[in-house]
């Protein structure tokens, strides 16, 4: 097997990328990082002291005074901001409202992107994202491009935060802020989300959670035997 083994799972929003990378980190050992926490804490940093993200000097000088780390526990991530458990939080509306203007912001980017690639230096790691394949670990020998139906996207994520006790958001609203964050994710000049010439597509729309494992496991096994 490799010594650090990096799996790069990319795709859109809420379609299913941090089940799957969970679950693969579980299986096999690895450690599960979601690159999309760092970007939402910022966000909740910059929503908290009224910083402009217009203003690089601003951005610059928040930045130094950020500190994320993660807590794996049972495989699910949990993000510090400063120390402070935000890993809820930073899934409410507010952040999800801002958070494309956030990572779409150039110094934001590098220094996240720098973090993310220090996490896979000596550790193997499942991280999710939009530019994991492309920017982050372009080198790494698996990739995973996630798609699945938006309605069925919108779906899921709403009942996920109905089940997290949040009822003051509609399925409609969550609709529109996954359309808006695609379009923004796609669009943006930074690493905009586009698909690796060597990742593989993963569309989930009808795959059970259990079946999507299987298959990135196929894909897996090859490797750790080579
Ligand atoms: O994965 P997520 O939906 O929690 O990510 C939140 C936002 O962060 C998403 O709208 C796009 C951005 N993001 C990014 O630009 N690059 C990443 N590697 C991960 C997330």
């Amino acid at each position: 097997m490799k010594k650090n083994l990096v799996i790069a799972i990319d795709g859109y929003s809420s379609c299913g990328k941090s089940t799957l990378a969970k679950a693969l980190a579980k299986k096999l050992g690895f450690i599960y990082v979601d690159s999309g926490a760092m970007y939402r804490a910022v966000t909740l940093y910059f929503l908290r002291n009224n910083i402009d993200v217009s203003d690089d000097a601003a951005v610059i000088d928040a930045l130094q005074h950020i500190e994320l780390n993660f807590h794996s526990r049972d495989y699910e991530s949990h993000i510090t901001l400063n120390g402070e458990e935000v890993s809820d939080e930073i899934r409410l509306m507010p952040v999800s409202q801002n958070v494309s203007e956030v990572s779409a912001h150039k110094i934001v980017r590098h220094e996240m992107v720098k973090q993310q690639q220090r996490m896979g230096k000596s550790k193997s790691i499942v991280m999710d994202g939009r530019d994991i394949g492309t920017t982050v670990f372009p080198h790494s020998p698996l990739k995973f491009f996630m798609t699945a139906d938006p309605k069925i996207r919108a779906e899921r994520r709403f009942k996920e935060l109905e089940s997290k006790g949040n009822n003051q958001t509609t399925l409609e609203e969550v609709f529109e802020n996954l359309a808006h964050r695609d379009y923004a994710d796609t669009t943006r000049k930074e690493s905009p989300l586009v698909r690796a010439d060597d990742a593989i597509i993963l569309d989930n729309t009808n795959l059970t959670q259990e079946e999507q494992l299987n298959f990135a496991i196929g894909k897996v096994e090859p490797l750790m035997a080579g």
